[in-house]
C-alpha cells in the first residue's frame, strides 16, 4: 500500500503478507503517532518505536533514523522488507530486542499492545532511557481504551495527556517521568510441581494454557523419536514435558516471540535448542522425527490462520518420512479440512468440550 508522507511516496507491505484485504499494514493510530511526531521532532532528537508491527513508522520516519524495539522476528522482516523496498538502507544498531538497554531517548513511542502487561513492560523500557524533558507518544484505536491505560501511565509520569480522537485513533502523551526505579520482573506460573517462568506480555501468563494442558495430559513421545520440535514454543512447557519423557531427544523450540523464546530458556533444558524465528527455514526438509504445538491464531486483535496453515506446510517438509505432528487446537478453528490437504493421514486422537488433539502423519 502506498502512503505519502514529506514529499516521497512510501511502499509499506506486511510481513507475513496475507490475501485478507481488510487486513492493513498500517492504520489511523499510527498515522495520528506520525503527525504528532512530524509537529514535535527535529533532525537531532533521538526516537525509540516499539511495537511498530510492520514498519510503517520506522520507513516513514527514516530520515530520523529511528531505534526500533522489536520483540517478533517477523517484526524486524517487515522493517527489513520495507527498508529494502524503498531502497532505504537500515543500519544493524537501529533494531533492538527488548531486553537490552536503550540509549537517552527524546521521544519514546508506543503501538499500544493488546496486552496490558506487554504495555507496561514496554512502558518500563522506555521509561529507563528517557531524557528529564522527554515524551512518550501512545497511539491506540478508540475502541481498546481501557481506564487501565491511564493507570499504568500514571505510575511512571506524572502528565498525562489524552489527544482528540481522529479517524476514531487517539493518542496518549506522557511527560515529565517520576523518578521511580523498576528492573524485569518475571512472572511465575506454577503448574504440576514445577514454576514456570515468563516474562510480560509472553501467551497465556495466568495459567498454563487449557488447550496446552490437555495436549500434555494425552502426549506420549516414542523411544523411536529423537529429534523433536515445539512449534510455536511460547514458555517452553511444551518441550520441557518433551524431555522429561525422552532426556536424550534432540528437542528444538521456535517462536516469533524473542521474549517467549527468552522464557522457555528459563525452563528448559539447556541442551535444547532455541530458535527465534517465525517460520521453519533454519530446518532441512526431511529431518524431524515429531512436530508438537499448540499453533497461533490469534496476533494482537487479528484472528489469522493463514499464518498457521503456513507453518502446518513447512512441519510437512520438515519431518521425516515416518515423522508426525500433534497438535491442539479449539474445535472451532475446524483444522482438520486444512491439514487433511496437507498430510497423508490426519486424525482426531483426542477431544474434550472445547480442544481437539491431531496426530498426521507425513
Ligand atoms: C498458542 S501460543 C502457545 C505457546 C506455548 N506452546 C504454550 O503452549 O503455552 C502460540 C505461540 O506462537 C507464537 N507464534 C506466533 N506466530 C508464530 C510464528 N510464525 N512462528 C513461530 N511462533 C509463532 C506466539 O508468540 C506464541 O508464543
Amino acid at each position: 500500500m502506498k502512503y505519502n508522507f514529506d514529499g516521497r511516496t512510501f511502499e509499506i507491505k506486511r510481513y507475513p503478507s496475507t490475501t485478507n484485504r481488510s487486513l492493513q499494514p498500517w492504520n489511523a493510530a499510527d498515522e495520528l503517532i506520525l503527525e504528532y511526531i512530524s509537529d514535535l521532532s527535529d533532525e537531532h532528537e533521538s526516537i525509540a518505536l516499539i511495537n511498530d508491527r510492520f514498519g510503517f513508522l520506522a520507513t516513514t520516519l527514516f530520515k530520523l533514523q529511528p531505534l526500533s524495539v522489536v520483540n517478533y522476528k517477523s517484526h524486524q522482516k517487515a522493517i527489513e522488507r520495507n527498508y529494502v523496498s524503498n531502497s532505504l538502507v537500515l543500519k544493524s544498531r537501529t533494531i533492538k530486542t527488548p531486553l537490552k538497554s536503550l540509549p537517552d531517548t527524546d521521544i519514546g513511542v508506543i503501538k499500544v499492545p493488546k496486552s496490558l502487561e506487554a504495555f507496561e513492560f514496554y512502558l518500563q523500557i522506555l521509561h529507563r532511557s528517557l531524557k528529564d524533558n522527554g515524551v512518550i507518544v501512545c497511539g491506540f484505536m478508540t475502541k481498546y481504551f481501557t481506564p487501565q491505560l491511564l493507570e499504568i501511565s500514571s505510575k511512571y509520569f506524572e502528565e498525562i495527556e489524552q489527544s482528540k480522537a481522529k479517524k476514531k485513533a487517539r493518542l496518549l502523551i506522557l511527560k515529565n517521568r517520576k523518578e521511580i526505579e523498576h528492573q524485569v520482573v518475571t512472572i511465575d506460573i506454577k503448574f504440576g510441581d514445577k514454576v514456570y517462568k515468563q516474562y510480560p506480555g509472553v501467551f497465556s501468563s495466568d495459567h498454563i494454557d487449557y488447550a496446552t494442558q490437555f495436549l500434555l495430559e494425552h502426549l506420549t513421545v516414542k523411544e523411536s523419536e529423537k529429534n523433536i520440535l515445539d512449534l510455536a514454543s511460547g514458555n517452553g512447557v511444551i518441550a520441557d514435558h518433551i524431555l522429561h519423557q525422552q532426556p536424550n531427544a534432540e528437542v528444538h523450540l521456535v517462536d516469533d516471540s524473542y521474549l517467549a523464546v527468552e522464557s522457555s530458556k528459563m525452563n528448559v533444558n539447556e541442551s535444547a535448542h532455541f530458535h527465534w524465528n517465525d517460520s521453519l527455514e533454519s530446518f532441512k526438509d526431511e529431518t524431524l522425527d515429531l512436530v508438537v504445538s499448540n499453533p497461533p491464531f490469534h496476533f494482537e486483535y487479528e484472528t489469522n490462520i493463514e499464518v498457521t496453515i503456513g507453518l502446518f506446510t513447512q512441519v510437512q517438509s520438515c519431518l521425516k518420512e515416518s515423522g508426525r505432528f500433534v497438535l491442539v487446537a479449539n474445535k472451532h478453528l475446524n483444522y482438520k479440512t486444512h491439514l487433511d490437504k496437507l498430510f497423508k493421514t490426519c486424525s482426531i486422537t483426542a477431544e474434550n468440550d472445547k480442544f481437539e488433539i491431531y496426530e498426521c502423519l507425513k
